[in-house]
């Protein structure tokens, strides 16, 4: 990575994944070039918004166990190749750093960039452009462009699988998704439908409500705040915690992190997954605010 390419509120560190450090007047946050992950997010007088799991692997090829994954170009495992990374290679990849500006209103927009190359067509035989761009502010903005570089059609699933850090799962509830069709994995499947005005989790739980559009608002009572996730590009939103048993048989997931976290995702899966026709590009993304509110505590509590 060039230094000079930096702009005054980033910071590179070199470890055995690169990083880089923003830190500026809004807010403060860690991305790895490996994935284009976003690992914290820390806006001025909040408290992290992002969980990240003390378990999680920091090498080459292993994903990031928290933040803010990229699921591409596929969601979950592969469908007829179980060899074949999940939720895509994206996360393994390293990207390059495409360009990195600090904004007058004291913002900073960092863009990273993944092509095809001949290990990335050993596990998906297609030509693409994939670009990041992370808009560090009072919001964390991550959008994500996938452009078809190829000369046919071109359908991909793709997910900013994002971690949050909640006080007490127990205590949290998730608003925006009554009424919402989901795919239940943890009942093999089966389609339901949110009758609750809120979720609240209290088991394994592993949702794709699909379609699914509207902005999403976490209550974490314990914290008093709401982390408000508003989607764009992304027709269907993943809600998972994998609880306390399956947590224990993961290796880069503590015993009892399952208690501190909720993943709410952006998505575009299964029956919503893209086509890119050649040399078009799609793009989603994903506003997340975080907002005090010393009132949630005796509603949700
Ligand atoms: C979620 C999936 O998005 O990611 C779950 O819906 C999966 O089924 C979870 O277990 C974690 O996946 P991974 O590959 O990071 O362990």
């Amino acid at each position: 990575m060039d230094a000079r390419a930096l702009s005054p509120s980033v910071t590179a560190s070199r470890d055995q994944l690169d990083s880089l450090a923003v830190s500026n007047r809004h807010a403060r946050a860690r991305i790895y070039l490996q994935g284009a992950h976003v690992l914290s997010y820390r806006p001025v007088g909040a408290g992290e918004v992002l969980w990240s799991s003390v378990r999680s692997a920091f090498v080459p090829g292993k994903a990031i166990r928290g933040g803010v994954p990229i699921c591409f170009p596929w969601f979950g495992p592969h469908p007829s190749r179980p060899d074949l990374p999940a939720h895509g290679f994206a996360r393994l990849e390293s990207f390059a750093l495409d360009s990195c500006v600090d904004l007058p209103d004291g913002r900073t927009v960092v863009a990273l960039a993944l092509s095809a190359s001949d290990r990335t067509r050993a596990w998906w035989p297609h030509d693409f452009q994939l670009r990041c761009t992370i808009t560090v502010g009072p919001t964390l903005d991550i959008a994500l462009a996938v452009t078809n570089a190829g000369a046919s059609v071109l359908s991909f699933e793709a997910a900013l699988h994002s971690y949050f850090d909640v006080a007490a799962i127990e205590a949290t509830s998730i608003a925006g998704l009554q009424g919402g069709s989901y795919i239940d994995k943890v009942a093999r499947g089966e389609r339901n439908v949110q009758a609750a005005a809120d979720l609240r989790i209290t088991g394994e739980t592993d949702r794709i409500y699909t379609p699914h559009a509207g902005p999403i608002a976490i209550a974490d009572a314990r914290q008093s705040r709401r982390i408000h996730v508003t989607k764009r590009g992304s027709h269907s939103t993943v809600v998972w915690n994998p609880w306390s048993e399956k947590a224990a048989r993961m290796a880069d997931f503590g015993d009892h992190e399952w208690h501190g976290m909720v993943c709410v995702e952006t998505a575009n899966v299964g029956a919503d997954a893209v086509t890119v026709a050649p040399g078009a590009t799609y793009e989603m993304g994903v506003a997340i605010a975080v907002a005090a509110d010393d009132a949630i505590a005796t509603a949700v509590d």
